[in-house]
């Protein structure tokens, strides 16, 4: 059973600097121990080494629900979706184009979320339970990343296209160029956070990867296949985005913890004008999707085109804003796709893997769309 309260012998967090907080620096011989009062999100001064006591509980949940959730694309089978995508009428153009555009954008996209979790906010991210949950995080987005690499061999796709699709298709390269250069910011061997600039620049990159990433740009890209697969088409793939839709789902929402944490912590950095510039980049970021939904989707085929992407777009762009506080940045809209959240219900769907012996945990995760 775990120790949730404070260990004796806790005093003052142990001086320290840049080194302490990354957890690379010299070991402190005989140390002041950790109490939950030292953790900090961001410039914490405490061991980042000691997990406990825990005093983000979100974060280790969080950690455990990914754990329980388990998966691997290999155990989802492709044999419908090779006979259809080989079938000379199994799909129109309009759908092998939306299709291929959109395994285009994930099969780059997952592997930028995870050199971001990697290169850019593990070192700056100071506590040990959250840092325990990105190391989860990054194990899920490189099953992810497989996924995508499982489905182009499948389907005999041409992967130099796939995974070039980032730098080759204009409305794909402006999203990811987009996310980019606040990774970008962060990679510098100077950057450290600690002043006013560089934990804001700190919270544009998680804003930048968990809400508008992770949090808007995949669901319309989670949309497209879901509707697929809603129409018995594709079904392997649309199996295996209900997964990455149900790891996401917890991405997202630990992400925006992880700033409301920080914003609680540290006040001074969430003013009126950061967050003007927030509900700035969230704006922008549907624009982009808008383009890329216009892009993959010239022509609209059942129950899905680019107008109600867009549409289902700003909906979920002020539901962000509501979840980290903001003012709305889009006048009230409907979801057009409802079905979504009973997507990531996978209990309700058909009995997937009912010959496997583990029973897929999906709890508390279901609310976190
Ligand atoms: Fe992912
Ligand atoms: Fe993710």
């Amino acid at each position: 059973m775990l120790n949730w309260s404070e260990p004796q012998n806790s005093s003052a967090a142990p001086q320290g600097g840049e080194a302490d907080a990354t957890g690379l620096g010299e070991i402190e011989r005989g140390g002041a121990r950790v109490s939950v009062d030292d953790k900090r999100m961001i410039n914490a001064r405490a061991d980042v080494n000691q997990l406990l006591p825990l005093k983000y509980r979100w974060a280790w949940e969080k950690y455990l629900a990914g754990c329980n959730n388990h998966w691997m694309p290999t155990e989802v089978s492709m044999q419908a979706d090779i006979a259809l995508w080989k079938s000379k009428d199994g799909l129109t153009e309009d759908e092998r184009r939306m299709l291929k555009r959109n395994l285009g954008f994930f099969a780059a996209s997952e592997s930028l979320v995870a050199n971001n979790i990697v290169l850019a906010i593990y070192r700056h991210l100071t506590n040990p339970e959250c840092r325990q949950y990105l190391l989860r995080q990054a194990f899920e987005e490189a099953i992810h990343t497989h996924t995508f690499q499982y489905i182009v061999e499948s389907l005999g796709l041409d992967e130099g296209e796939l995974f070039n699709m980032y730098r080759e298709v204009p409305s794909i390269t402006d999203k990811a160029a987009w996310a980019l250069k606040h990774t970008q910011n962060l990679d510098d061997p100077d950057f450290r956070t600690g002043t006013l600039e560089a934990d804001q620049a700190f919270l544009r990159d998680l804003v930048a990867f968990y809400v508008i990433f992770e949090g808007m740009w995949f669901y319309t890209g989670f949309a497209q296949i879901l509707s697929l697969g809603r129409r018995n088409k594709m079904v392997g793939i649309a199996e295996q985005y209900q997964y990455i839709l149900r790891d996401e789902s917890i991405h997202l929402n630990f992400g925006i913890d992880v700033i409301n944490q920080i914003k609680i912590e540290n006040p001074h950095l969430w003013t009126d004008d950061f967050q003007n510039e927030i509900r700035a980049m969230i704006t922008e970021a549907a624009e982009l999707e808008a383009a890329y939904g216009r892009d993959t989707m010239p022509r609209g085929f059942l129950g899905l085109n680019a107008a109600l992407c867009e549409q289902y777009m700003h909906f979920i762009a002020n539901r962000r804003c509501a979840q980290l506080g903001l003012q709305p940045v889009f006048a009230e809209v409907e979801n057009p796709f409802p079905w979504m959240s009973e997507a990531m219900d996978l209990k309700k769907e058909k009995n997937f893997f009912e010959t496997r012996v583990i029973e897929y945990q999906n709890g508390g995760a279901l609310n976190w769309e």
